[in-house]
């Protein structure tokens, strides 16, 4: 019989999970300095929080192979936001009211302490679910209990199917809210809040009152917060139609900016869009650091998507940590000023481009970060190729005829969820000087461009054999500047 899916880590056999860590370490796709599971299949980011100095950040985690089943939250912590260290698993689905995973949910701090929300996942033998809002304490030394009077939100409220999580808290004058995605009795996606005067004992307050009443089936993995005088919501919903430049992933992940009053729960909004224009991105999560700085990690991956590492027994990584803050009504995305700590000795090259290339053969490892700019545009087509191996390339133009910015990956010899396209693209409008940065991490790219108001994150899986270059590209005319800095 086969393996049941539902099964903790505490239930492993013996040798398993040294065979998994084996197996995947053998994977020269694992990346280096992105946070990624040692095996099994990671997720979405979840309880994100610094408390006492140390960030800690949570994922979900499956520790039996690259598939969805029974989630725990793993836990990683760090100092300075670059290197992280590995504690214990730090939630175990061990109880009824979380007998199919303990799903995902944020942080805040109390009293010193971290209390973490997360959805206890129950599924029946009918094919239904439902769903408990649970709590956890993160204790001062990194270890995580299990709140003694779980769960804190039994069921779901009426009006609402079995698919309602992922709880978000914040407090606001003196109560905490707590915001889940939700699906309605009629199959369309929603927001709804719980309040509490003391993070413990919640009641349903209702649904927020949004101009997007009929976006997808289900939202999930919702986020709210202030930046820059405007409120902001995030979430995933699932079921959108792909668009233009837009929604072309499985599911996607859009923020909505406008003004919220979390009394009435009306939420006008002035503006949305797609956070991350890339293949792989999903489920994001936000969190105020404790030098006051809006922060985002987001899972680098698709829900119901194989991957070519998935014969390694591991799947999915974290996006590197990314600032936030708004210009207008567009957000803006910069990876921290600590990663600067993972640079090594920069190479400079600076100069002209005319109909042709010109190749960094430096970036033949494939962990490094590029920061260009392109001045002087006289192209009508230009920009990068990554991973270039003469058989291979990830190519990412911009395009000033089109007025559009476009990220190629057709060439790769493996492929993967090909029904939702091998091409990404945002409009871009064409000026004097665009600034390009990109960090690469052996199969994971993110692409920062114009200061963070663009942003694709993918993955590529290059053939194990090949030898990659960077290769720059004109045809017309571009002045060129690059720092290049090997990552170790
Ligand atoms: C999003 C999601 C969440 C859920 C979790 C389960 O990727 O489906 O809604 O809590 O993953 O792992």
């Amino acid at each position: 019989m086969a393996e049941s899916k539902y099964r903790t880590i505490l239930e492993a056999k013996s040798g398993e999970l040294e065979a998994l860590k084996d197996k995947a370490i053998k994977d020269t796709w694992q990346p280096i300095y992105h946070i990624h599971p040692q095996y099994g299949l990671m997720n979405d980011p979840n309880g994100l929080i610094q408390l006492n100095g140390e960030y800690h950040v949570f994922y979900q985690w499956y520790p039996y192979g690259a598939m969805h089943g029974m989630k725990h939250w793993a836990h990683v912590k760090s100092t300075d936001l670059v290197t992280w260290e590995r504690l214990p698993v730090a939630l175990t689905p061990t109880e009824e009211y979380e007998s199919h995973g303990a799903y995902s949910g944020g942080a805040i701090e109390k009293d010193g302490q971290g209390l973490l929300f997360y959805t206890g996942n129950v599924k029946y033998e009918d094919g239904s679910r439902s769903a408990n809002q649970c709590i956890a304490m993160l204790n001062r030394d990194g270890s995580v209990e299990k709140y003694t009077h779980n769960p804190a939100v039994q069921g779901v409220p009426d009006g609402y199917t079995g698919h309602v999580r992922d709880p978000k808290v914040w407090k606001e004058n003196d109560t905490y809210y707590m915001l889940l995605g939700a699906q309605r009795e009629n199959e369309t996606g929603a927001l709804i809040v719980y309040e509490s005067s003391d993070a413990l004992q919640w009641s349903f307050k209702g649904e927020v009152k949004t101009s997007l009443p009929d976006f997808g089936y289900m939202w999930e993995c919702p986020d709210y917060f202030k930046l820059d005088g405007k409120d902001v919501f995030v979430f995933s919903p699932q079921g959108i139609k792909a668009d233009g430049h837009n929604f072309y992933n499985i599911y996607n992940v859009i923020y909505a900016v406008g003004t919220f009053d979390v009394e009435s729960l009306t939420f006008e909004m002035e503006y949305y869009r797609e956070i991350d224009k890339g293949f792989d991105f999903y489920a994001p999560q936000t969190f105020q650091d404790e030098s006051g700085r809006r922060l985002l990690f987001a899972w680098i991956g698709n829900p119901d998507v194989d991957y070519p590492s998935d014969e390694y027994g591991w799947a999915h990584a974290l996006t590197l940590p990314r600032e936030l803050s708004l210009e207008g009504n567009e957000l803006v995305q910069k990876p921290v000023e600590e990663l600067h700590k993972l640079r090594d000795q920069a190479v400079h090259f600076r100069g002209t481009l005319k109909n042709e290339e010109v190749i960094i053969d430096e970036a033949t490892n494939n962990a490094y970060e590029i920061n260009m700019t392109f001045r002087e545009i006289g192209a009508k087509q230009f920009g990068l190729e990554l991973f270039n191996s003469k058989e291979e390339e990830l190519r990412l133009v911009f395009d000033t005829e089109k007025q559009e910015v476009r990220l190629d990956r057709s060439s790769f010899h493996h492929q993967y969820a090909t029904e939702y396209g091998v091409v990404r693209s945002e409009k871009w409008t064409a000026s004097n000087e665009v600034d390009v940065r990109v960090f690469v991490d052996k199969s994971i790219v993110e692409i920062y461009i114009n200061g963070g108001k663009i942003v694709f994150t993918s993955r590529v899986f290059p053939k194990k054999d090949s030898k990659s270059a960077v290769n720059v590209f004109a045809e017309g005319a571009v002045d060129y500047r690059i720092d290049y800095y090997g990552m170790s």
